[in-house]
């Protein structure tokens, strides 16, 4: 039974981790924590979730709890997650990280660290998604000639743009394409912009209202257009995505892995 932690536990993805962990008989939640000075902070992670008292309290000590028995499943914010897998790393703890918005630094720091610890980093947790990243890679390869635009919408609270998502599949297009994505990459457009670049990767983030989330990925030929839509309808299936990737992580041998190790493909 795999023992999880839930970090962010007053959070709206924390919420959900701890609602879904309580009906699952194959799982338990070993611990909740939260920021320091957080409404919730010593409250049961339970009723906070609004599934009634379970007997676990949010804490506001990760390292405390953090052990090797336990998994933790991480929707913080960057800043914090960086700081709950460096004590992962110490306590030798398997840590499944969701949040998004990590800076190139973080992510190289986030790679040294892995290696010291069983670690899941996925922005975006939901199977449907990463099987998308999948097709998209296929497609960019088959559709060479075609101009790759990536598009998202997320609710108006979500604090970083585009979406950690959107810019996998954009990645997803310049492996499969081999260009480096940070110089095809452009982010909106405005003005006079000139004729498209050929290996252009466009992505647009739009906001507003209560949107969990939705990824097109458009592939633009002469005469024709594919589309590959993704559409997040409740944060159910982000949620169950990452407690199955905990599930998963348990037994592997340290290291970085993503959704897609999980699923095999
Ligand atoms: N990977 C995915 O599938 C996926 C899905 C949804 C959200 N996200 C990302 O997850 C993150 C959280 O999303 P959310 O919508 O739940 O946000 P949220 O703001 O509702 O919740 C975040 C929670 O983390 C808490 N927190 C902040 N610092 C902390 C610390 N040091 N220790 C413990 N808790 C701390 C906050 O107090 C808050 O309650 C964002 O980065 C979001 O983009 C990823």
């Amino acid at each position: 039974m795999a023992k999880l932690i839930v970090a962010g536990a007053a959070g709206r993805m924390g919420r959900m981790l701890t609602s879904l962990i309580v009906q699952q008989p194959s799982h338990s939640l070993a611990g909740a924590v939260e920021a320091k000075g957080v409404k919730g902070v010593g409250a049961d992670a339970g009723e906070v979730a609004g599934v009634g008292p379970i007997g676990v309290p949010i804490g506001d000590d990760y390292a405390a709890i953090a052990a090797p028995d336990t998994v933790t499943l991480d929707f913080t914010s960057v800043t914090a997650s960086m700081e709950h897998l460096a004590i992962a790393a110490a306590k030798g703890a398997a840590i499944v990280i969701g949040s998004t918005g990590f800076t190139p630094e973080m992510e190289a720091r986030a790679r040294e660290l892995a290696s010291k610890t069983r670690t899941l980093i996925a922005p975006n947790m939901s199977i449907g998604i990463n099987v998308l990243i999948t097709l998209v890679e296929k497609a960019a390869a088959l559709l060479s000639g075609f101009d790759a635009e990536v598009l998202e919408i997320h609710h108006r609270t979500k604090v970083d743009a585009p979406s950690g998502t959107a810019l996998a599949l954009g990645k997803a297009v310049a492996t499969a394409r081999g260009l480096d994505f940070q110089k095809s990459a452009t982010f909106g457009r405005e003005g006079i912009t000139g004729v498209r670049p050929t290996d252009q990767i466009g992505i647009m983030a739009l906001r507003g209202g209560d949107a969990v989330g939705d990824h097109t990925v458009i592939f633009c030929g002469q005469g024709e257009r594919l589309e590959l839509i993704h559409r997040t309808q409740s944060r159910e299936a982000l949620a169950s995505g990452a407690i199955r990737a905990a599930a998963w992580l348990e037994h592997q041998p340290n290291g970085l892995y993503n959704i897609r190790n999980v699923l095999g493909i």
